[in-house]
């Protein structure tokens, strides 16, 4: 029998909203320290957590480890699946969400990431922006837009990616609360594990229930596409589409509503080219992939060495964990004049925001979606929206999964 409801944690006394310093690290500005590395070197033996003072991840005690840096580093590894593995993730996502694809190699990524884009297609996303994107930023903007002033992190671009998903899921009001605390318990590995996998547990239990549902009685949402698509005349594995529902509110939530906030602030305390785009909406778009560059959310991410190599120059020996540092590469002045500076009016050029390669964000036309249809609705219903002059100018902060404390601003 599968559950109906959902199952809160067994710990009544774990707090899963610990604050973000404590997860990903209390520096204000990490992009100094990872300049100066890439100065070193394209590629340097440590790890970055290390670096950053923030707690280790399970499974890479003792291991050679390294820092990808550069453009052209980065670059390689990304465009090498078969030297530069994805089983760097099996200890951290791999436990939280299960087999989901972020831990395949080919060939198997690739038969369960053909089916997976199927519920992604640019035409089910557009879709999407009508049905449930337009609506959750109307619920959301009709709540402030009366007052003439609002703080944007929590009144917006928080709940908003995360309002999408519930909607995409068809989740019921009633479960939306102990469900936001289970995804967020579920990528909380340390101090120790047992609440993530509780957590992971119980997500999984309320999918496989889901799922039974829509195999049942399927309809045209993103879960019944999940539920009801085959490989080879066989449906998706239960493990695998359970792990990608996990994956997706994680993957789709925090990350959409990290890069909005950056988009947000790079705008906001850049009043010139806030005016720009206000005035030239076609503006947008190169506005959300500045931001993606600027200070997108994942700033690291994991591979392991296949064999012994040569990444950018730099020998990396079979075996080793390699942080991806996808905000280094992004900064790399070799290829983006003034890295540190937002310029919506920048040269473009391919970033590293939704990485490359076969593991190319699946996401990336939903969250683009979103976070275009997000600077549009502030832009056309918070009239000369700015910042609120009577508080401190708002600071991206964390040295990785980045955000502002808070992002105040006043309209007329
Ligand atoms: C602005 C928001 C987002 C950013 C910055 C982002 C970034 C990324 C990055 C960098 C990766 C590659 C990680 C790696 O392999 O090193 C990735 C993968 C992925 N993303 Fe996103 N993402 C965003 C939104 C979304 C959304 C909205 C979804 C789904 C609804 C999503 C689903 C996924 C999935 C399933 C993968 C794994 C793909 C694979 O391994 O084949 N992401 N994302």
């Amino acid at each position: 029998m599968t559950t109906e409801r959902i199952e809160d944690l067994t710990d009544p006394t774990f707090n899963p909203y610990l604050a973000d310093e404590l997860v990903f690290g209390d520096m204000l500005d990490p992009y100094p320290r990872i300049a100066e590395l890439r100065a070193q070197a394209p590629v340097v033996e440590g790890d970055f957590r290390t670096l950053m003072g923030i707690p280790g991840q399970p499974g890479d005690e003792g291991r050679p480890h390294y820092l990808v840096l550069s453009y052209a580093a980065i670059d390689q590894v990304l465009n090498d699946p078969a030297a530069f593995s994805n089983r760097a993730f099996e200890p951290t996502l791999g436990a939280a969400f299960g087999h989901t694809v972020s831990v395949m190699d080919p060939p198997e990524h690739t038969t369960y990431r053909k089916i997976l884009q199927k519920a992604f297609r640019p035409q089910v996303v557009q879709e999407w922006g009508t049905g449930i994107v337009a609506p959750v930023i109307d619920e959301l903007v009709a709540a402030f837009r009366h007052t003439g002033r609002a703080e944007l992190v929590e009144q917006f671009a928080r709940p908003y990616p995360f309002n999408v998903i519930y909607r995409m899921l068809g989740l019921p009001q009633e479960d939306i609360e102990v469900f936001y605390k289970l995804t967020i318990a579920q990528i909380i590995t340390y101090p120790s594990m047992d609440n993530a996998l509780d957590a992971s547990a119980k997500l999984g239990r309320y999918f496989k229930g889901m799922l039974d549902r829509r195999r049942a009685d399927p309809g045209t949402d993103v879960v019944s596409v999940i539920a009801t698509t085959e490989v080879d005349g066989e449906p998706l594995p239960d493990d695998v589409a359970i792990s990608f529902l996990r994956q997706l509110i994680n993957a789709g939530g925090d990350t959409t509503f990290r890069t909005t906030t950056a988009l947000f602030t790079g705008l906001l305390t850049h009043p010139v080219q806030l005016d720009a785009v206000r005035a030239d909406r076609s503006l947008v778009a190169a506005a959300v992939e500045e931001a993606l560059r600027w200070d997108g959310p994942v700033l690291s991410s994991a591979r392991e060495a296949m064999r012994d190599t040569v990444v950018d120059g730099v020998p990396v020996p079979e075996g080793a964990l390699l942080d991806m540092l996808y905000g280094s590469a992004n900064h790399d002045a070799t290829v983006f004049d003034d890295p540190d500076r937002f310029d919506i009016f920048r040269e473009k050029h391919r970033h590293f925001g939704f990485a490359f390669g076969i593991h190319n964000c699946l996401g990336q036309q939903l969250a683009r979606l979103e976070m275009s249809r997000a600077v549009n609705a502030v832009l056309d219903e918070l009239p000369n929206v700015r910042l609120d002059p009577a508080r401190p100018a708002p600071h991206m902060r964390g040295a990785m999964m980045r955000v502002p404390r808070e992002l105040r601003v006043v309209f007329d």
